[in-house]
């Protein structure tokens, strides 16, 4: 039997690689252009991305051989999944793949912001000697509310109860499991965005989920409260968060994540009560192997 073709159009780990080479012919092309794309998929069974590459409804017309399209991570943003349903083309993730990377992020981010390290670091090789500004508090005790509990949002709510936090989920579908072992409970997202000190949001981008948190939800927060956003910018009303901060409505924001990538300007960058990464949330080399070796599993899996 013929070995399917696989086109790479995105950088994956290169022992997500070395698996894919053992059971298909591998052709690796990262950095086309739209038109490019199109010409080099039409004799491929699989395309894998990671969030660079679209796969537009022009793709997906021209992969007359397709039949599984891979996205070596979780979001599906840069996919045409309607499009991929309708030609009988099997759509595939990892969503597994980065749960650790980015529940580690929220963390990070949380004990930063708690801590001032930011300024604490800056100030210190200034040679300022703020101690006495610096006065920071914990996470224990603090109520952190998770708005998705997929697998991001459950690892988030683990290493929450390792560090004692009071625990609040929201999601559409309960996790009991989840609940009963954190000590969490499920709550609708008025009273999560009412109760918890920081809230951490993990739900993907859908028509459903655009723009969750808006004006109306962003002024239910706490005036101590902090959003953090490592899933997609479009979640959160981008132009009303900056109100709100401006304004001193909230605490705070840690975002990884913007309506507009790359973030080039932004009235984000004068605000000094929030940290801003450039999507960072998947980047770990662990992460990023874990996805190519599951991603070539899944591919060999659905090709059988
Ligand atoms: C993902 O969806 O896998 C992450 O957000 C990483 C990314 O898209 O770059």
């Amino acid at each position: 039997m013929a070995l399917a073709k696989v086109l790479v159009a995105d950088k994956i780990h290169e022992d997500g690689l070395k698996l894919l080479q053992e059971f298909a012919e591998v052709e690796v092309a990262t950095g086309l252009k739209p038109e490019e794309l199109v010409e080099r998929v039409g004799d491929k069974n699989v395309i894998v991305v990671r969030s660079a590459t679209k796969v537009t409804n022009d793709v997906v017309a021209a992969g007359k051989q397709l039949k599984i399209i891979a996205r070596a991570g979780v979001g599906l943003d840069n996919i045409d999944v309607e499009a991929a349903k309708c030609r009988n083309i099997k759509v595939i993730n990892a969503p597994e793949a980065p749960a650790v990377a980015v529940a580690e992020l929220v963390f990070a981010y949380m004990l930063t912001f708690a801590r001032h390290i930011l300024r604490a670091d800056s100030g210190t090789k200034q040679g300022k000697w703020e101690k006495k500004e610096l006065m920071g508090t914990e996470l224990r005790d603090k109520t952190l509310g998770i708005v998705g509990t997929g697998h991001i949002g459950q690892k988030v709510g683990y290493m929450g109860a390792a560090f004692k936090m009071n625990l609040l989920f929201h999601d559409i579908v309960q996790n009991e499991e989840l609940a009963k072992r954190t000590g969490g409970k499920y709550v609708d997202l008025k009273t999560l965005l009412q109760e918890s000190d920081y809230i951490t949001l993990h739900v993907p981008l859908l028509p459903e989920t655009k723009h969750i948190v808006g004006n109306a939800e962003l002024k239910l927060m706490k005036p101590t409260a902090v959003l953090i956003n490592t899933s997609r910018g479009a979640i959160v009303d981008e132009k009303a968060l900056i109100e709100v901060l401006q304004d001193k409505k909230i605490g705070g924001a840690c975002l990884d994540v913007y309506e507009n990538e790359p973030l080039r300007e932004s009235p984000l960058f004068d605000l000094p009560n929030v940290i801003l990464t450039p999507h960072i949330g998947a980047s770990t080399v662990e992460a990023q192997r874990e996805a190519a070796i599951i991603i070539a599993k899944k591919i060999k899996d659905t090709l059988k």
